[in-house]
């Protein structure tokens, strides 16, 4: 599904990325772990194509993404990619129904359908009494499962999720947690998640720990 070869990353001198290697398999669900600066995020934003690499080659369903100009890899990232940030980064004038239709907009999806699509999602994520609410109406549980339908809407085969649960509490982390177990169990959908969360990790079907810029175990 993803295959990541010696990709380096540098902001002004510093190093960042020193040569990551990383394959995951359809239906994987691989979690990233190491201490904070290790290069976490700055390699989850390269695989989910939001980042360039200065070097190093990203492929995925055998498509060389640096093959592809900035118009076509940003259609690919809508179709293909969700993405689960910390921070939720909804909008705040939006009612969580429409934060979660904006992706289906952007890939061309009728109003009618994406409505469908959304209230599916928000059922499925327990918040069908939520949907009009705007996100400053709505508990911090509430906002992430928001933000995560918004990253399902366009059935995305690659989910990319950096410290989903890292602003929930315990009880919300785990039922954020074995939703994405349901997803990838009924959908086959393959994720990649940075996560200080040991029960996560524990979840996940392999964990690579990343050290100084490099994966070292
Ligand atoms: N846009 C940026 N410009 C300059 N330095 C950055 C930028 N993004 C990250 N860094 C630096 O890169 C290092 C790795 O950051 P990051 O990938 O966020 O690590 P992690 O997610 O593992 O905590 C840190 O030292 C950070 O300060
Ligand atoms: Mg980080």
């Amino acid at each position: 599904m993803l295959k990541a070869k010696s990709i380096y990353k540098s902001y002004g001198q510093l190093q960042i990325l020193k040569g990551v290697d990383l394959e995951v398999e359809r239906g994987e669900i691989v979690t990233i772990v190491g201490a904070s600066g290790a290069g976490k995020s700055s390699l989850l934003n390269i695989l989910g194509t939001l980042d360039r690499p200065d070097s190093g080659q990203l492929y995925i369903n055998d498509i060389e993404l640096s093959k592809l100009s900035n118009k076509s890899l940003s259609d690919f990232r809508n179709r293909k990619i969700g993405f689960i940030f910390q921070f939720h980064h909804l909008l705040a004038e939006f009612s969580a129904i429409e934060n979660v239709c904006i992706p289906a907009f952007i890939a061309g999806v009728s109003k009618s359908d994406a409505e469908k699509k959304a209230k599916e999602l928000l059922d499925l994520l327990g918040l069908k009494d939520r949907m009009s609410h705007k996100p400053n109406e709505l508990s911090g549980g509430e906002q992430q499962r928001v933000a995560v339908a918004r990253a399902l809407i366009n059935s995305p085969a690659l989910i990319f999720a950096d410290e989903p649960s890292g602003n929930l509490d315990s009880v919300n982390a785990l039922e954020l947690h074995e939703l994405f177990i349901k997803l990838r169990k009924d959908f086959n959908q393959t994720f990649v998640i940075v996560t200080h969360n040991e029960d996560l990790a524990n979840l996940s079907d392999r964990t690579v720990m990343m050290k100084d810029g490099l994966i070292v175990h």
